[in-house]
């Protein structure tokens, strides 16, 4: 894809005051390939954003992105976090002003214990959850807290992932399709941990192709398709609008 960028197109929404998460005008790409072709979104505080598309819509790109991985590489638009401009920053200097993106392969770090894995993610303040608070949530990881991290089921890998996330001082947790590969009964273990998550007042974007359990999560929803925005509302509407679900969602 090498279309030419219009920047013009998003010019309108230029001046308006920022969300606590404000992605202004995006555009991306791997090499010369022009992936994210100006995404705008907003994502207010303490609220589950579903970000929906089709594979390959641009999704990752998108969460990559506005974590400044560099890969895609960010070429035009502006990324605000409570006021702090992620557009200008590297990746761990977003990092240190509270985006916490877990990607979809998960990270755990292999030779380390689960609370290792933990307690290297708080060796640079400042820091956000602690051990005790982390095993409240996730029993699961107290129980095995010894265990070599890369041992753990893939559910358990998944509450390691976010549990990681947690223990940074995070603003926003991004997460990138956290229900991949779990079987329906750890899924719904996840998502009361999310629940719980938003009750003690996180933001939190959900990435899924696993669209209606993430609806059923989400507050809102912001579909993708060919790396521009083709919905933004509510996530009620989303699960009630048969033609946007067959046409972008395939549910
Ligand atoms: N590293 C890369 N280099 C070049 N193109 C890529 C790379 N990663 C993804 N893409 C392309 O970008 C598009 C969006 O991919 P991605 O963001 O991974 O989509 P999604 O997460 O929605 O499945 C796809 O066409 C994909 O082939
Ligand atoms: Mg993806």
């Amino acid at each position: 894809m090498n279309v030419k960028p219009d920047f013009s197109k998003n010019a309108n929404l230029a001046q308006t005051a920022p969300a606590f998460l404000s992605v202004w005008d995006m555009h991306a790409y791997y090499g010369e390939s022009y992936i994210v072709q100006g995404i705008s979104f907003n994502v207010h505080e303490g609220e589950i954003l579903a970000l929906l598309g089709r594979n390959g819509a641009g999704k990752t790109s998108t969460l990559r992105s506005i974590a400044r991985l560099g890969d895609p590489q960010l070429r035009h638009g502006e990324i605000w976090l409570d006021h702090q401009p992620l557009h200008k920053m590297a990746s761990h200097q977003a990092a240190a002003v509270g985006l916490g993106l877990v990607p979809e392969d998960r990270r755990i770090i292999a030779g380390l214990t689960v609370e290792e894995n933990i307690k290297l993610a708080q060796i640079a303040p400042p820091v956000g959850w602690s051990i005790d608070r982390i095993y409240e949530l996730f029993p699961r990881l107290g129980e095995r807290r010894g265990q070599e991290g890369v041992t753990l089921s893939g559910g358990e890998q998944q509450m390691l992932a976010i549990a990681r996330a947690l223990a940074r001082d995070i603003k926003v947790l991004l997460l990138d399709e956290p229900y991949e590969g779990l079987a329906p009964v750890i899924v719904d273990e996840i998502e009361k941990t999310l629940m719980h998550i938003k009750e003690q007042g996180m933001t939190t974007v959900i990435v899924e192709q696993n669209a209606v359990r993430a609806l059923e999560l989400a507050d809102r929803a912001v579909i993708l398709d060919t790396g521009g925005i083709v919905f933004d509302g509510s996530a009620a509407e989303v699960l009630e609008n048969e033609e946007l679900r067959s046409e972008y969602l395939a549910i």
